[in-house]
């Protein structure tokens, strides 16, 4: 992992109001409740007395109330009555568990994977989710792989006429040009990776390199922005969205969002429907073989042969490497 970043774990609607949810990410259990204002809090889910998940408690004003025997936990983690030792009874500092900063915007939560801070740098999101103007369908799947593959997959142009033969990547277009790409240094080490892209039917020419490709003024077609959003630009009014949320070593939730511009409330449903099941169907080309890369996770020297095409995906590992070393 990245340290020290805010990552997209989940989508705001898991979190439900009046009941803990219990997930895994970033390899630890965690529990996630909303406190009686709606703000979200997160610990790890393990009661420091005798190891029961605190997800399979209830929640009791602001905080959390461990089933087996009661302890209740505040938002930062620590215990603030055993009822056991009477409520005159002071609580030890030693019945604490351990809790992470989190945010909420634009119906994703974030969490802060790293050191404490006095001030976190600000969330990594898009400027098109912050649009009054747009509305988004949401939907999400579940990879038997490791985050940093599902992402590089998302890097990669030269997939698309083997893998998207009958979607994205019709045409058989498999020469690829460049890709020209270009990293942009944001505050806090959420970069950003943009991409471009012109894949060519195959007439026998040389493919440019990534700095012979002519500068444009084309807004990047994807962009991906670390540790784990990214996006795909289909025009002014019209976006997709994928937020690959970190399970463990093996397996990845990926949120897939389409933003877009149809209000009107029958059009919409429809419309969100059909790119929802869009969405899943193209993603399920890709898991079908994203699911068989191994080793699991993608190391910056890990042996592999890559080409040109590469491109995008070698930045990726090397901006990774970059952030993980100066973390
Ligand atoms: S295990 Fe949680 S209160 Fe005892
Ligand atoms: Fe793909």
């Amino acid at each position: 992992m990245i340290p020290n970043l805010w990552y997209v774990v989940l989508d705001s609607r898991e979190v439900r109001h009046g009941k803990p949810v219990g997930v895994t990410r970033l390899g630890e259990k965690m529990v996630f409740w909303r406190d009686t204002d709606g703000k979200i809090a997160c610990t790890v889910d393990q009661c420091p007395h005798r190891g029961v998940a605190l997800s399979s408690g209830k929640l009791v004003g602001n905080g959390i109330q461990c089933p087996f025997h009661g302890f209740e936990y505040d938002t930062s983690g620590c215990c603030t009555f055993i009822p056991a030792n009477g409520r005159t009874a002071e609580v030890p500092k030693v019945f604490k568990v351990k809790s992470y900063p989190v945010r909420e915007q634009y119906g994703l939560v974030y969490l802060w994977w790293g050191d404490p801070r006095e001030q976190y740098p600000p969330l990594p999101d898009f400027d098109y989710m912050r649009d009054p103007n747009l509305v988004y369908s949401s939907t999400s799947d579940w990879w038997n792989s490791h985050y940093s593959r599902a992402i590089e997959n998302q890097l990669d142009v030269i997939h698309l006429p083997y893998v998207h033969h009958n979607t994205i990547g019709r045409g058989f277009k498999t020469v690829v040009q460049g890709p020209r790409y270009k990293v942009d240094e944001l505050p806090g080490g959420h970069d950003l990776i943009n991409l471009w892209f012109d894949n060519e039917i195959e007439q026998g020419q040389v493919p440019r390199k990534p700095n012979e490709m002519p500068e444009t003024d084309r807004h990047p077609l994807i962009q991906f922005r670390f540790p784990n959003i990214w996006h795909n630009w289909l025009g002014d009014t019209f976006h997709l969205f994928l937020g690959f949320a970190p399970i463990d070593g093996e397996n990845t939730k990926l949120y897939l969002r389409t933003y877009h511009a149809v209000k009107t409330p029958l059009l919409r449903q429809i419309f969100n429907l059909t790119s929802n099941l869009g969405n899943i169907f193209i993603a399920r080309q890709d898991r079908r073989v994203v699911v068989t890369q191994r080793p699991f996770r993608s190391e910056l020297r890990m042996g592999e042969k890559l080409i040109q095409g590469d491109g995008p995906v070698i930045e990726y590992r090397r901006r990774r490497q970059a952030l993980i070393d100066g973390g």
